[in-house]
């Protein structure tokens, strides 16, 4: 076992756009256990959207301040354990950050059920963002066969599960997606009837030509001006469920006109944060784990090789120029 590790720390807070240089590998000592604490070796480290926002300063969970170890969601492996709870050689979870090992308190950890084919879709489709796709359609808006539903960056990590979720549910899916690609990933792949390439039609054109009956839900990660467009074509009992904002669409003054839209239409408005889930996590793995395992859920994933590579993978993300769930092999 080598004595020392790599990890990444926020070197400076970006002005504007995250660029690699922002963030800083460093070599430390490894760590050791504490009495009640466990040595992980971390295997798989998640990056997602969110870890934008807390270099950026603006996320719910609190920001990342300079010189700080970039947060994270690691699948690793007990290395030592100093508690009676776990032994080398269990496979965890846990909010270890970017670093190669991690020292943790026991019950910081939580066990990779041995029943999950993947370990590493622990932290996608079986993970934090199939929960808030999870969440999102299923408690929150709630499916009937054959209502419409559209799903914003349906070939990202929630958008995926989402759009399949809706599919298996019986409804009509519209994804929002950012190429032909993608488009192609999510009808052929997910199930979806027909994609809005953003680039390509303005929302509102997109939406008229592929809901014209009108939207019964929307998953909405994007706000602004997609959030205006859906609000209008929204049926009576239509239900948006509310779980990303993209930077440019912050900018954006929110319309006046949306809530005397949702008045009108006995609109269900939801605010979605995936924490306040986590108690029916069990829940949403013993109705997805089967699929998963089964094959009739699936997630695109693209694995990046090492710490090495993850700042650049990170930028990637911000200019939507990954595929589906990005994740970094330690
Ligand atoms: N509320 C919660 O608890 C919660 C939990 C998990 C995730 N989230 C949020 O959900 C969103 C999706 O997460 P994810 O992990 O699945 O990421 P993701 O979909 O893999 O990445 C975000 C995607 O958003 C799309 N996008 C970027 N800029 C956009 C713009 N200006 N307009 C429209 N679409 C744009 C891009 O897809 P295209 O290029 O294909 O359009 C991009 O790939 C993120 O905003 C994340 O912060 C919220």
């Amino acid at each position: 076992m080598s004595l020392t590790q790599l990890q990444v720390v926020l070197r400076a807070r970006p002005d504007t756009a995250l660029e690699p240089g922002h963030l800083a590998l460093v070599e430390t000592p490894l760590p050791e256990p504490g009495d009640g604490e466990v040595l992980v070796r971390g295997r798989w480290l998640s990056l997602d959207p969110y870890m934008l926002a807390q270099i950026n300063g603006r996320h719910v969970t609190g920001n990342l301040e300079e010189g700080e170890v970039l947060r994270g969601e690691v699948i690793g492996e007990v290395l030592q354990s100093h508690s009676e709870r776990w032994k080398p050689g269990d496979l965890v979870r846990g909010m270890f950050g970017w670093r190669e090992y991690a020292v943790a308190a026991a019950d910081a950890l939580t066990l990779v059920p041995a029943s999950i084919r993947e370990p590493r879709w622990c932290l996608s489709m079986l993970g934090m963002p199939g929960l808030t796709a999870y969440a999102a359609m299923h408690w929150q808006a709630g499916l009937n066969p054959g209502e419409t539903v559209v799903v914003a960056a349906a070939s990202g990590a929630v958008g995926s599960m989402a759009v399949q979720l809706a599919v298996r549910s019986g409804c009509r899916v519209v994804g929002l997606v950012g190429s032909h690609e993608k488009a192609r990933y999510v009808i052929d792949s997910l199930g979806a009837s027909d994609c809005i390439i953003r680039w390509e039609e303005s929302f509102a054109e997109g939406l008229d030509r592929t809901c014209p009956e009108g939207i019964n839900v929307c998953l909405d990660l994007v706000g602004g001006a997609f959030l205006e467009a859906v609000s209008a074509r929204l049926v009576v009992g239509g239900r948006i469920v509310l779980a990303g904002v993209q930077k440019s669409a912050m900018a954006e003054p929110l319309a006046p006109v949306l809530p005397a839209l949702w008045i009108k239409q006995r609109a269900r408005i939801h605010g979605l944060v995936v924490y306040d889930f986590e108690p029916r996590r069990e829940e949403f793995l013993r109705d997805c784990v089967p699929l998963a395992n089964e094959g009739r859920l699936v997630v695109n994933e693209e694995v990046v090789e090492g710490l090495r590579q993850a700042p650049e993978a990170l930028v990637r993300i911000q200019a939507a120029q990954h595929a589906g769930k990005v994740v970094v092999k330690l």
